[in-house]
Formats: structure tokens, C-alpha cells, sequence
């Protein structure tokens, strides 16, 4: 186990914000939180844990311990004539782990390609993009329990997926044992990729593809690239502007409020849900407040998909967690003053 003092975090956050951790220790086993959990001050400290930084806001130095997982390893658990269950360590990066399995034979994950962040981070918040979630091809994943140094496996259902959401994203209440978050590290993640593959081309971005291209019956790898291509022309590269992905949750509402709003605007872009919710297009709701492009101190809206908050000052002018959340602030009021609709933050801020 190796602890390090006073590091800088900002190589560790996709926004690019400066800030430091007092502590931070790697974890690449199991025997590693073991000896962490053998030194009583690490022990007794709170802790947070930290995958691939995409998708968390720093509005300052981190105090608690930060342990950055980096368990690696990918295999091939077993086939059978009905499904594939591949295996990955928690710190390696998803995009190569898609990117793998689809090289290897075992389709499944391809509409989940280039989502920035973590293996160990993709249960966390229920990753999604192109009609598929995480939850959908998920099997189990293994994890310790900070508390107890226990490791113990979650099936789908307690990790109590949501969109965007999962029980590690809620601390545990003091009347209910339902949150894990800083409670759990995510060791090893499981997906179960079913047989026959079956292509999920519903979304609007895909069809799009399938029509330009003339491929009426697409691989595998070809919505691979489609997703990919997608995301390069929609969504701007952490490596090149800061950013945490979607930064809002697209909102749902009843028919009733849905109807409230389009009678304001009509052009609201919606979707009717298999429950009878409807979920609103927040990208849109923040473009028809006028943000696209928009600047504040150092924190901007992306110019190309208003849901997406980036660094403008590079690395010379970093933008800090504070610029951010203010931007992220006015942009909440400025949607609930026209549309009446709360916008919930998506990355957890720290
Ligand atoms: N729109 C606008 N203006 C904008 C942005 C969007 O009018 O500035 C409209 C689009 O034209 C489209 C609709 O809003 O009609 C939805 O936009 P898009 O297809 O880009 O998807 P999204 O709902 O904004 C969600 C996820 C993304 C995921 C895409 C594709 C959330 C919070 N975001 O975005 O996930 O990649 O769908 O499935 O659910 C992420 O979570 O970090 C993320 C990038």
C-alpha cells in the first residue's frame, strides 16, 4: 500500500479543476485495503473513493482519504449458449473494456462505447447512452466494505439501479443501512452479454446512421463506430475540454406538467416512458433558455450540447468547482423561472 501526501487531483478530474487530496492512497488489491484497514488513523478516517474522475465536481481539497482504485484485469468468466459474462477490475477504463470485448467475439456493449471514466464508476451512476444501460447487461460486481473490510458480491437489484443512480450513490440514512456511498469500493464488475446478440438501434442518433449509411442490419462493431462517431461530434473530449459529461439529469414529469410546458413552447423535446412518466430533453431545456455557448468566470456550456459544462480556462486558467457550480446554479434558476422544472445535478459534487 502506498500513501502519498498533498497530491494534485487535477490529472484525476475531467474538468481539469485544481485541487489537492491531504491523503491518497492506491488500491490495485484486495490485500490493499486490507493493510489500509490494518492502520488505525487511515481506518478511523472517512474516505472517499475516486475512479476516473469524470464525473465529479471538486469545490475544494479533498480531506477525506482518497483512495483511487486501480484493481486491473479483464477475462472472458464463461460462456454459455445463452449469454457471455465478462469481467473487469474496477480501475480499468470502460471504452478499452468495450472496446475488448467487442475484439474478443462478445458483443453486447457496443451502444455503451466511449462513455468516458471507470469500470469501477459505470455501476455507480447506471452509465447509459444509445437506448442501453449499464443495469441492462449487468451481473454482479464484487466490493469491500470500508467499514468492515468485508468483500461481498451485489446482484442487479441490490444495487438498486435507477437512471443514473444506484445505491452507491446514496449515504447510508441513519434509520436505513440503503447507502453505500463511501461505504463500498467497487472492486471487480461482471456483465452478462446475452446470445443471440440483438441490436438496439431505437435512438434517433442511430437510425439517423442507419439511414445516411443504407446498413439496414448493422454489426456489432458497426454501431460501435456509429456510437463513437457520434459522441466525437456531440460531445467535447475531457482531454481536451474539461468537462463531467451530461451535467444535469434529463427531468420526468407528469403528462400534466409535460402539457403545461409545451403549451409554453411546443418544441419541447420529449419522451413519452413506458410508465406514463414523460422525460425532458434538459439539453433542450437549457438551449431554449439561451445558455448554449455561455460563459462565466471560467465555466462554460458546451457549445454543441447545452447539457454539458465545460472548463474554459484550459490549463493556464483552470476553472475552479465554485465557477462551476455557480454556472450550474443559474442555469437551475433560469430553467425553473421559464419551465418550472428543477434540474438535478448529475456528477457528485465533493
Ligand atoms: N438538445 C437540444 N439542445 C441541446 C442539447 C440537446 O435541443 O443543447 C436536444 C437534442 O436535439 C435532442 C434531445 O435534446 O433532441 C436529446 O439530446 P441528446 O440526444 O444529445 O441526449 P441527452 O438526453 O442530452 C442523454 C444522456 C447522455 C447520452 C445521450 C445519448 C443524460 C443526462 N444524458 O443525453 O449521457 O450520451 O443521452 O443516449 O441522460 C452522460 O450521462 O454524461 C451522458 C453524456
Amino acid at each position: 500500500m502506498l500513501v502519498e501526501k498533498n497530491v494534485p487531483l487535477r490529472a484525476y478530474n475531467a474538468f481539469g479543476i485544481v485541487a489537492r487530496a491531504q491523503t491518497l492512497v492506491r488500491v490495485a488489491s484486495e490485500a490493499d485495503v486490507a493493510a489500509l484497514l490494518a492502520d488505525p488513523v487511515l481506518a478511523a478516517a472517512p474516505k472517499f473513493v475516486l475512479g476516473g474522475g469524470s464525473n465529479i465536481v471538486l469545490t475544494g481539497d479533498v480531506r477525506p482519504v482518497v483512495l483511487k482504485v486501480e484493481v486491473m484485469g479483464r477475462r472472458l468468466v464463461q460462456e454459455t449458449d445463452r449469454a457471455w459474462i465478462v469481467e473487469a477490475g474496477a480501475g480499468e477504463n470502460w471504452h478499452d473494456f468495450v472496446a475488448w470485448t467487442l475484439a474478443n467475439g462478445h458483443p453486447g456493449l457496443e451502444n455503451l462505447a466511449l462513455i468516458p471514466g471507470t469500470v469501477g464508476a459505470s455501476p455507480v451512476q447506471n452509465i447509459g447512452a444509445y437506448g442501453v444501460e449499464l443495469q441492462d447487461r449487468f451481473e454482479s460486481l464484487d466490493a469491500i466494505d470500508l467499514a468492515t473490510g468485508k468483500t461481498f458480491t451485489l446482484d442487479a437489484a441490490q444495487c438498486a439501479f435507477g437512471y443514473r443512480d444506484s445505491v452507491f450513490k446514496h449515504a447510508a440514512a441513519e434509520l436505513s443501512d440503503f447507502g453505500l456511498a463511501g461505504r463500498a469500493l467497487i472492486t471487480r464488475v461482471r456483465m452478462r452479454l446475452p446470445k443471440p446478440w440483438k441490436p438496439v438501434l431505437g435512438y434517433l442518433d442511430l437510425e439517423r446512421k442507419r439511414h445516411e449509411t443504407g446498413i439496414a442490419e448493422p454489426t456489432a462493431q458497426q454501431i460501435y463506430h456509429w456510437v463513437c462517431d457520434i459522441r466525437r461530434h456531440k460531445l467535447p473530449d475531457p482531454r481536451v475540454l474539461g468537462n463531467a459529461g451530461s451535467f444535469f439529469k434529463n427531468p420526468t414529469v407528469t403528462p400534466e406538467q409535460c402539457a403545461d410546458i409545451i403549451a409554453r413552447d411546443p418544441r419541447v423535446v420529449h419522451y413519452l416512458l413506458p410508465n406514463g412518466t414523460v422525460k425532458l430533453a434538459a439539453g433542450w431545456l437549457i438551449d431554449a433558455c439561451g445558455w448554449k455557448g455561455k460563459t462565466v468566470g471560467n465555466a462554460g456550456v458546451y457549445d454543441k450540447q447545452a447539457l454539458v459544462l465545460v472548463n474554459r480556462g484550459g490549463d493556464t486558467d483552470p476553472v475552479t468547482g465554485g465557477e462551476v457550480m455557480t454556472l450550474a446554479r443559474a442555469i437551475q434558476t433560469s430553467v425553473y423561472e421559464r419551465f418550472g422544472i428543477r434540474l438535478e445535478p448529475e456528477p457528485v459534487v465533493v
